[in-house]
């Protein structure tokens, strides 16, 4: 079956789907973007993406291309004509295609709309998870509004690079004050040897994940003693427990940092127990 995608407002097979040589968003990375988790063929917490969505966009003066209900609909039209029963959408918006120059354009030009789906392989993650996964640290390069999900990344690709460089799978980004800010590409949090979990308040300098506001709730529903605040690398090293969240990996056990095992070197209770409880407290559309 071949993948279809959406693009300024049509849905064409992959081969077709191309967008302009002056898209700001290949020209500048002038351009935010959402990922969503589908599980059941159902699109989870579509409700807080497309609210940050429109956080991103208003920080960048973008204009939404339509409203959150037709865009539900064509993400959940990407999702049903290809097929997908566990896997992700993506939506990236840019701010529309103009000659190129670093100001807005002006007039206005339309915001380009792109949407794609794919299946991920469930029983490969659900292995990933009950194994862990490795991670290593590395300086958080990135610019000072990271709390607006753009398409610049480079950043964090060459943080994942260099993760899968060292034989592990994400990479810690730790900021001049030798804090933990997130992952390359999910939040980060610890769980201290007394049992207490902590993850970085949700400030400019990581991502307000959507997976991490309904871990969350879980950690509360749990009765679990959360602080938000910001961690040390050396904290991370003597944690009891170690865990990334992400739309695509929930809650994902990290067992190593920079080679280190963390615990006892498998994936620990309480994350678990989110992993386990997640989807209760997600909004499934
Ligand atoms: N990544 N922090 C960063 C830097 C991220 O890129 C992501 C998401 C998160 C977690 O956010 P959420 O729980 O809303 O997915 C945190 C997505 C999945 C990606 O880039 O593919």
């Amino acid at each position: 079956m071949s993948r279809i995608a959406y693009v300024n407002g049509r849905y064409l097979p992959f081969r077709d789907a191309k967008v302009h040589v002056e898209d700001r968003g290949y020209q500048f990375a002038d351009g935010v973007y959402e990922v969503c988790e589908v599980r059941g063929g159902r699109l989870i917490d579509q409700r807080r993406h497309l609210a940050r969505l429109k956080r991103s966009l208003d920080e960048l003066r973008i204009r939404m291309p339509m409203s959150p209900a037709a865009l539900g609909i064509v993400l959940r039209e990407v999702v049903a004509r290809n097929r997908i029963g566990y896997g992700l959408v993506y939506l990236q918006i840019t701010r529309g295609v103009a000659r190129r120059d670093a100001a807005f354009p002006a007039p206005e030009v339309p915001p380009a709309l792109v949407v794609t789906a794919r299946a991920l392989n469930k029983a490969r993650n659900e292995a990933l998870a009950a194994k862990g996964i490795a991670v290593i640290s590395v300086p958080d390069i990135r610019w000072g509004r990271v709390d607006i999900k753009s398409v610049g990344l480079l950043p964090s690709v060459l943080a994942r690079q260099a993760a899968i460089d060292r034989g592990a799978r994400e990479a810690w980004l730790v900021d001049k004050d030798g804090k933990v800010t997130e992952g390359a590409s999910a939040n980060a949090w610890i769980v201290t040897k007394i049992g207490t979990l902590v993850t970085r308040q949700a400030d400019h300098a990581i991502l307000r994940g959507i997976t991490r506001a309904v871990a969350l709730d879980v950690v509360k529903a749990l009765a679990l003693t959360v602080e938000e605040r910001p961690f040390t690398l050396e904290e991370a090293y003597a944690a009891r427990e170690a865990f990334i969240t992400s739309a695509t990996q929930i809650v994902m056990p990290v067992v190593r940092i920079d080679g280190r095992p963390v615990g006892d070197g498998r994936p620990g209770p309480v994350a678990m127990a989110l992993r386990q409880e997640f989807h209760r407290y997600a909004e499934a559309g």
